[in-house]
């Protein structure tokens, strides 16, 4: 067998089955620049997947999603799965779900929509079409499909 294993981590999360190339993607909603420099990340890019056929893998150390993060990260990557890890165990496992309403993860593609103002408005869609997934804004019903180009 010729595989090479990523350190264990003993507290975090495991996003796993990420669809192939989208790992950095995920990486940028983590938002891993922010993250306490004594957590490691460790990043598998192009693994072999029975399901997928190939699949990224993101771990990070001492990290629990919040669920802004995991709706941003069901948008981009609808197969991924979170696992919690608690002393080296997967305590609790996810498939990542996209919710009825998204808010604060996306700009509106509209830039005289009221919640690109500066008023003090979070962004907010709701699901036009889940296959393929089509959002609408709440404020202005201009709808949006490429969500990499237009995350907050
Ligand atoms: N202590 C740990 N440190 C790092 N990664 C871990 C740890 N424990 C489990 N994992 C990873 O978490 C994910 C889920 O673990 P699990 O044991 O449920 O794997 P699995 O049986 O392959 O599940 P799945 O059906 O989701 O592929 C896998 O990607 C596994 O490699
Ligand atoms: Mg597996
Ligand atoms: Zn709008």
């Amino acid at each position: 067998m010729r595989e090479l294993k990523i350190t264990p981590i003993r507290n975090g999360t495991v996003i796993d089955h990420i669809g192939n190339g989208l790992a950095l993607e995920v990486l940028r909603i983590i938002g891993v620049r922010d993250l306490d420099k004594d957590s490691t990340v460790s990043v598998a890019l192009h693994v072999r997947s029975g399901k997928l056929g190939w699949k990224d893998i993101v771990k990070v150390e001492n990290m629990e999603l919040s669920p802004r993060k995991a709706n941003a990260i069901a948008l981009i990557a609808p197969t991924a799965t979170l696992s919690i890890i608690r002393d080296f165990k997967v305590r609790e496992k996810r498939v990542v779900d996209l919710p009825p309403r998204i808010v604060g993860v996306l700009r509106c593609p509209n830039p005289t929509c009221i919640s690109n103002q500066s008023e003090p408005i979070e962004s907010e869609f709701g699901v036009l079409t889940r296959r393929p997934v089509v959002l609408a804004c709440a404020f202005c019903e201009r709808t949006v499909d490429d969500f990499l180009r237009h995350l907050a």
